[in-house]
């Protein structure tokens, strides 16, 4: 009996030991696993667009134990980032360290099994990308090396855009959203509204529309652009140009492929396809060159280099947002226009902030070789009629490329009176190309004026105050002589103006204009 219950007790005492072994499976083993998974290190998070382009993405980490912290590397430093790695998931959230940016958060969810990981990733956007990630090291995450720029010399004027250029770009509107069909339909739409009779003729594809290169280098088009050349004839066919876009550093500002070290395989390659213009756009180059004048100068005279051994004539837009001042040496670079500023956005403040700050840099603008304050917005729905009429009378009276921004597709008649008024183009496109000056300031009003190459005058009275008000000049202020009678037409209204008394006074609109074109003698 004693043996019997000996031996009962050593099986349930060795059931129980099988049965906390297996426990100690179930539970602790998974943990211990984990606990071998070290994910601390750098990683390549490589995001994949639905137009089948890769971006790739830096993260440090550092694991203790289920917690993950580390840097989300970007180009200004990084974002603090961290999360938890819990039965082989792993989710972690970046945001910048500023408050008020903290709502930008980047969100990385997905599973690890062994050393593989594998990402989800939520833009600030919101926008879901999957994200294969591999190990790297810190070398990894670095921008390539600095090759050397050209020493400085001035390149030929390549002899185009005599008069400020005119056409279209997808940015303002589209983004990152443009494709083939777009682009097409704009082409189609510039000639069925008119738009290229009155000179609007270059269509131009911003950023995006880059895969990667070939295994010869050569740059290639994502799927929302399955033939750049055919893209390219078809615009063509319409009695239109093409524009595009590029970088020279490693990847556009949407992250896209640049022309980094390929300035010549891709000038040849843009030359191919036949594109007539192009905008030549920073951003990243920020991480391989510095700001100093010198660099930027170098990097965009190494690409105007380039385009001109092309044997086509490309217009060449520069775009350093004015923080060289390209004004002082666009030219020098084969630069026709070169951004003056910053990003533009559908909003009076930022429209009118741009715009008026021009005036101090207005005489660097000559035929060939223009200030750009960026694209236009008229027709895209975030300032009134009479902010879009002040848009467009001060980016004529600057003679600023005149880009529409918007969809020519559905333009409402008003955005087509606005963008289509032939008398305010005609300031525009005014041969003599004088730059505009200031004829009076007075709190929140301006009055501006510029001779024009017939001998006439433009004025225009603008109101950038909160309500309407009424603004005057004096008719001798405009220094056409007293020998002949003037006369006067308000190019908005379409009508002529009665020349009479020393001053002409008119009520202008909050945030509004009135423009005027004087002539000593009939207008012609
Ligand atoms: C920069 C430019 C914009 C546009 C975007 C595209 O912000 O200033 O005009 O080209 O890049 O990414």
């Amino acid at each position: 009996m004693k043996n019997f219950l000996r031996l009962k007790f050593r099986q349930m005492a060795n059931c129980a030991a099988m049965f906390c072994a297996a426990l100690l499976c179930v539970v602790l083993l998974p943990v211990v696993a984990h606990a071998q998974t070290d994910l601390s290190g750098y990683w390549n998070v490589a995001l994949q667009y639905p137009d089948g382009s890769v971006h790739n993405n830096f993260i440090l980490l550092d694991q203790r134990g289920q917690t993950l912290t580390g840097v989300q590397i970007t180009r200004d430093g990084g974002n603090p980032l961290s999360g938890t790695l819990k039965d082989g998931t792993v989710h972690m959230v970046a945001a910048p360290a500023n408050a008020a940016q903290a709502s930008r958060q980047t969100i990385y969810d997905g599973s690890v099994d062994g050393s593989v990981l594998q990402l989800k990733v939520a833009n600030p956007n919101g926008t879901v990308y999957p994200a294969p990630t591999t190990k790297t090291n810190r070398e990894g995450t670095l921008p390539p090396a600095r090759l050397p720029l050209p020493a400085q010399r001035n390149l030929p004027d390549n002899g185009l855009v005599r008069t400020p250029p005119m056409g279209w770009n997808s940015w303002n509107k589209f983004a990152g959203r443009v494709t083939d069909k777009d682009v097409r339909d704009m082409a189609d739409a510039m000639v069925s509204s008119g738009m290229s009779k009155l000179g609007y003729v270059y269509i131009n594809i911003d950023d995006t529309w880059e895969l990667g290169r070939d295994a010869q280098g050569n740059i290639t088009s994502n799927n929302k652009f399955p033939d750049m050349k055919a893209l390219a004839d078809y615009v063509h066919s319409k009695g239109l140009k093409i524009g595009i876009y590029s970088s020279p550093g490693p990847t556009t500002c949407a992250g896209y492929m640049a022309t980094y070290g390929h300035e010549e395989q891709d000038a040849k390659t843009f030359a191919a396809w036949g594109i007539d213009y192009i905008k030549y756009d920073m951003c990243s180059a920020r991480t391989i060159y510095t700001q100093s004048l010198e660099d930027v100068q170098g990097m965009y005279q190494k690409f105007g280099e380039a385009l001109q051994k092309q044997n086509r004539p490309i217009v060449y837009s520069l775009c350093e947002y004015g923080v060289d001042e390209p004004w002082k040496w666009g030219t020098n670079v084969g630069g026709n226009l070169w951004r003056t500023t910053g990003d533009i956005s559908d909003h009076w403040a930022s429209m009118d902030k741009i715009g008026f700050s021009q005036l101090a840099i207005a005489q660097y603008t000559r035929p060939g070789h223009w200030n750009d304050p960026d694209m236009l917005e008229i027709g895209n729905g975030g300032m009134t009629a009479d902010e879009y009429r002040t848009h467009m009378s001060l980016w004529s009276m600057l003679s600023a490329p005149l880009l529409a921004g918007n969809d020519l597709r559905t333009m409402t008649d008003e955005t087509k009176s606005i963008l289509m008024n032939a008398e305010v183009v005609a300031i525009d496109q005014d041969p003599a190309a004088k730059p505009t000056q200031v004829l009076k300031e007075e709190g929140k009003v301006e009055v501006l004026w510029r001779s024009l190459a017939d001998g006439s005058v433009v004025v225009g009275l603008y109101n950038r105050g909160e309500q309407a008000t009424d603004v005057s000049f004096a008719w001798s202020d405009l220094k056409l002589g007293a020998t002949k009678k003037l006369h006067a037409r308000d190019l908005w209204k379409h009508s002529d103006v009665a020349v009479s008394g020393d001053t002409y006074t008119a009520t202008v609109p909050m945030h509004g204009v009135v423009l005027l074109r004087v002539a000593a003698g009939k207008l012609k």
